[in-house]
């Protein structure tokens, strides 16, 4: 059996990454490919756990510290127990959020990235997707799709305009950073292109 392949959906909030991750789990499931759709925080029982005690309660609930530790223990778990597993099975793991969010979203929150990694190191081996996809869209994009889902609001998503456009910035300097993994899609607009920019951007690790 060889080896699946790891791929990642990143971004801000409203970006569309679950919808496109269903998507693309559908599209491969088509060609035949054995596929496991995920999210993060979450994917397993214990990360699961992590995920609920993260999500919610007051935004101060927990220190910038105590909460990446939390996100690389959920992680660590959620790799160990599924993610691994199923691409040494030869699944296609999708996953909705991966090390990048942390990256993002906890170096807004002042975290240092070598830490992040270093912890990613410890807790996950270091494992990094084959392929992400970010998926950027404008603020105004963001806000519109978040107010439409309707979703009582998480910890993250409390917090002001300055935040999600750190967030938006620590992104962009993933993807111009590491080029071969990450692919930066513009996903203002039309679901069915954003689907096809993501396929296109496949090419190279479908069978
Ligand atoms: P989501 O399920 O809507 O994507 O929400 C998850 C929230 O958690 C989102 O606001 C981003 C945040 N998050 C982090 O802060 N760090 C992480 O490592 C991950 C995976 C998510």
């Amino acid at each position: 059996m060889s080896r699946g392949r790891f791929i990642t959906l990143e971004g801000g909030e409203g970006a569309g990454k679950s919808t496109q991750a269903a998507r693309l789990a559908t599209i491969l499931e088509e060609r035949g490919l054995p596929v496991v759709l995920t999210r993060e925080p979450g994917g397993s029982e214990g990360a699961e756990a992590i995920r609920s005690l993260l999500m919610q309660g007051d935004v101060a609930r927990w220190s910038s510290h105590s909460e990446a530790l939390l996100f690389a223990a959920a992680r660590a778990d959620h790799v160990e127990k599924r993610i691994r597993p199923a691409v040494e099975a030869g699944s296609w793991v999708i996953c909705d959020r991966y090390i990048d969010s942390t990256r993002a979203y906890q170096g807004a929150q002042g975290i240092d990235d070598a830490a992040i990694l270093a912890l990613h190191g410890f807790g996950s081996k270091g494992l990094l997707p084959d392929r992400t996809f970010l998926l950027t869209v404008s603020r105004e994009t963001s806000l519109q799709r978040t107010l439409r889902r309707g979703a009582d609001n998480d910890r993250f998503e409390m917090r002001g305009t300055s935040f999600h456009a750190d967030v938006a910035a620590i992104f962009d300097r993933i993807a111009e950073h590491e080029a071969d993994r990450v692919r930066r899609i513009a996903a203002d607009g039309d679901p069915d292109s954003v689907t096809r920019a993501i396929v296109e951007g496949l090419n190279d690790l479908l069978p």
